[in-house]
């Protein structure tokens, strides 16, 4: 098992330019299955959770292979139908496979999900627009759909990411066009719109509430450049807000940060946003201040992947921030570990009081999630002394090389076995 070792204390200085985004390039690389030729994609993010991506392309027949920040799927040989539970299992968000495939084979065996790190993790919003493009769906054993998928009218109860790229990709392969009403508009599915239009498919409207699919078209191989990562971006500008200096970041566009950036403004830190970088500078000698609630909502709201780094930030700083979290039910699990660190916050149920303190100190502290794991890391960095940080294995499935990242900020920090 391996730790990380972070000494803070000291303000932060540098340059950076973002990975790709992970929550981009899962459902690219799942939407490679409807491709008829090889794909190449660029600035994909070396994760474990892209990995497991991999290995179910692989199990589906696809040759995939990621060198570098390259990976190049050749979909030309896929025959299979079904996921494991073990790849189930190893990436919640592997219910992405299940519209490509009803969209190529007629056919998806796949096993529930089931809960998460972050709560309860249903499917039904996933299953509702499978159905209503004429799929059958039988839950009594994992999840059995099968059925040519035809055109029709998806309407989501709820903006889910991923029900709303399912059903595009269902779409995308079905016979007449689609309307998906209450989509998602997160950035990320205007990036997966565009990587299948580039292929020859006609998707319109991501971004927006409405998102119209013209199915049936077949899709050619081609090559395409992810996205960056807009949450990987709120979490080094909320280290640069914690540690005090100056942070600049390219490969991402403000626009998709804006309500993070709004947040880190009010709380005292300066904020430059330009087309090529964003830069965040605070005087470590000047405390943040709290700023008015920060309610999490579907884009563009305030993101809830950027709740956990936010607060760790605004947990050393002058006066009280209440946080409302309306998307998952446990995102709270980096409270205690930044409670050991000397944190001051209440939780209950999905509210939580942070009253600043004058600054955190290093500590022995376990990561229980993915964005949890990154808002301790910029905790950690604005604490006096060094902290112990676990749980690594959650923080790889969405930062690349995360303690790399921060020592080209000037932090000091070392990955080492335990
Ligand atoms: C995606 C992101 C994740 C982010 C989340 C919300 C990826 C790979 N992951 O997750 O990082 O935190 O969006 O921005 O893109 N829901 C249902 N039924 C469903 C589906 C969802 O009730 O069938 C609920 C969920 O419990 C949650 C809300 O809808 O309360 C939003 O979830 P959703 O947008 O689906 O999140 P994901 O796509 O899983």
């Amino acid at each position: 098992m391996s730790v990380m070792y972070l000494r803070g204390g000291t303000p932060l200085e540098g340059e950076l330019s973002v990975h790709g985004a992970k929550n981009s390039v899962l459902p690219i690389l799942a939407a490679c299955l409807l491709a008829r030729g090889p794909v190449v994609l660029h600035n994909c993010p070396r994760l474990t959770d892209v990995t497991a991506a991999l290995g179910i392309l692989r199990r589906l027949g696809c040759r995939a292979e990621q060198e570098g920040h390259t990976i190049t799927v050749d979909p030309s040989g896929a025959a299979g139908c079904s996921v494991s539970e073990e790849q189930m299992r190893a990436m919640r968000s592997s219910i992405i496979f299940l519209g490509p495939l009803l969209a190529r084979m007629g056919e998806a065996h796949l096993t529930y999900p089931g809960g998460c790190e972050l709560g309860p993790r249903p499917i039904d919003l996933h299953l509702a627009a499978i159905r209503a493009m004429g799929c059958q769906v039988n839950e009594e054993l994992g999840i059995h759909c099968q059925g040519r998928p035809k055109g029709g009218e998806v309407q989501l109860g709820l903006p889910s990411v991923g029900a709303t790229e399912n059903a595009i990709l269902c779409a995308v392969g079905a016979s007449g066009s689609t309307t998906i009403a209450n989509a998602a508009r997160e950035p990320e599915i205007g990036d997966l719109q565009s990587f299948l239009n580039r292929l020859g498919a006609e998707v319109r409207g991501a971004g927006s509430s409405t998102i119209t699919v013209e199915g049936g078209r077949t899709l050619s191989g081609g090559e395409f450049t992810v996205m960056g990562d807009r949450i990987v971006a709120a979490t080094l500008l909320s280290a640069g807000a914690a540690a005090g200096g100056r942070v600049r970041l390219s490969g991402v566009d403000w626009r998709h940060l804006a309500t993070v950036l709004s947040v880190l403004h009010q709380a005292g830190c300066r904020v430059e946003s330009r087309l090529e970088y964003v830069e965040l500078e605070r005087d470590r000698d000047v405390p943040l201040k709290a700023v008015p609630t920060i309610r999490t909502a579907p884009y563009p709201g305030f993101p809830t992947d950027a709740q956990a780094p936010i607060m760790a930030a605004l947990a050393a700083s002058q006066g009280c921030t209440l946080f409302v979290e309306t998307m998952f039910d446990s995102r709270y699990r980096h409270v205690p570990e930044l409670i050991r660190m000397g944190a001051d916050i209440t939780t209950e149920g999905r509210v939580a009081l942070v009253r600043g303190t004058d600054r955190l100190r290093g500590a022995r502290v376990e990561a229980a999630d993915l964005r949890g794991g990154g808002a301790l890391a910029a905790a950690a960095l604005g604490a006096e002394g060094t902290t112990i940080l676990s749980g690594l294995n959650h923080i790889d499935r969405g930062y690349e090389g995360l303690e790399e990242m921060l020592r080209a900020l000037g932090a000091d920090v070392e990955r080492r076995e335990a």
